[in-house]
């Protein structure tokens, strides 16, 4: 396993920086994939992590491990991936059976939702994410020769500055009812870029639309430096999370939705454990402690 990298917070492609943490989910998402109690499958996530020099040593499979599920980073963690891919999944493919045909993945990373998931055929899934990290997905995916089963629109752009026209100019229409996902990004942005995403998904939405968001409510993101989870991904895979997260205040989110006029409902991951009967649960000195992921719904008129 490698030792501690350098971070580059705004370096390019998956190969350090925030965009390694893409791998991180997708070596989670393969672990998970093959499992035999598995909550979401993804068979595309191993490629990724097999094809990025970056993690050539990382596990794709929990036996892979030394020690097992007791290791924080690729039992606990990984596991937590799992069950929020699964969370997500079933929110997409909820949102979109009403009306919904567009789908908006905000700091897609590798997410191969437009390759798995059953949605109706007209969908249409738009990637945001920065030109470094699609690049690669790209380049993984034409290598496998692998079909999207519905249509699927990279938006290369970088979400710390004005992505509206990048989004509309492919072909996203702001008076049909749209699905958005943020889902493990909205921690690295600063402050005022998430409240400017917010209210773009806001201003970009019609009613019947829908946004699944993850936030972090822990004032004191240092207090769980020494965590298990923390330590094992430093040690493990050279990435300090707390490095690359926002270290500014964080906006309310939710609280600024509901003020728009949305339907918000908060859960933590643990909520999910309960209800699939596997995943993570609460534990001393937890990095999960403040996750919560949150689901958003924009009445119709
Ligand atoms: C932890 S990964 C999550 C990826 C994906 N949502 C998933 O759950 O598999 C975070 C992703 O956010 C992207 N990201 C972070 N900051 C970004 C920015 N300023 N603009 C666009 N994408 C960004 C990273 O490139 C990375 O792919």
């Amino acid at each position: 396993m490698a030792g501690t990298t350098p971070q580059h917070t705004d370096m390019e492609g998956v190969d350090g920086g925030v965009g390694l943490t893409a791998l991180l989910v997708a070596a989670a998402r393969a672990i998970e994939t093959h499992r035999h109690d598995s909550l979401a499958q993804d068979a595309y996530a191993e490629h990724f992590v097999r094809a990025a020099p970056a993690c050539a040593d990382w596990p794709v499979r929990i036996e892979q491990v030394p020690d097992g599920d007791n290791n924080p980073l690729w039992g606990r963690f990984a596991r937590y991936f799992g069950l929020r891919t699964r969370a997500l999944d079933d929110f997409i493919l909820r949102s979109v059976g009403a009306s919904a045909r567009q789908v908006v993945l905000l700091g897609a990373g590798l997410d191969t939702r437009a390759f798995r998931l059953d949605l109706p055929s007209d969908c249409v899934i738009f990637e945001i994410d920065r030109a470094g990290v699609l690049a690669f997905k790209q380049r993984v995916l034409t290598d496998l020769s692998a079909a999207a089963k519905v249509k699927r629109v990279p938006v290369p752009v970088d979400l710390r500055e004005g992505w509206v026209s990048a989004l509309t100019t492919v072909g996203f229409d702001p008076a049909a009812p749209s699905v958005w996902l943020a889902e493990g990004l909205l921690f690295y942005l600063p402050g005022p870029a998430e409240t400017y995403l917010i209210d773009t998904v806001d201003r970009l939405t019609t009613g019947g639309s829908a946004l699944a968001f993850e936030a972090k409510l822990e004032k004191d993101l240092q207090a769980y430096r020494d965590s298990p989870i923390y330590t094992a991904t430093r040690e493990q895979v050279g990435i300090d999370l707390l490095h690359l997260f926002d270290k500014g205040p964080r906006p309310d989110s939710a609280g600024d939705l509901t003020a728009k006029g949305w339907s918000t409902s908060m859960y933590t991951p643990f909520d999910f454990t309960r209800r699939h009967r596997r995943g993570p649960l609460p534990e001393p000195n937890d990095a999960l402690e403040g996750n919560r992921w949150v689901f958003a719904h924009k009445p119709s008129p």
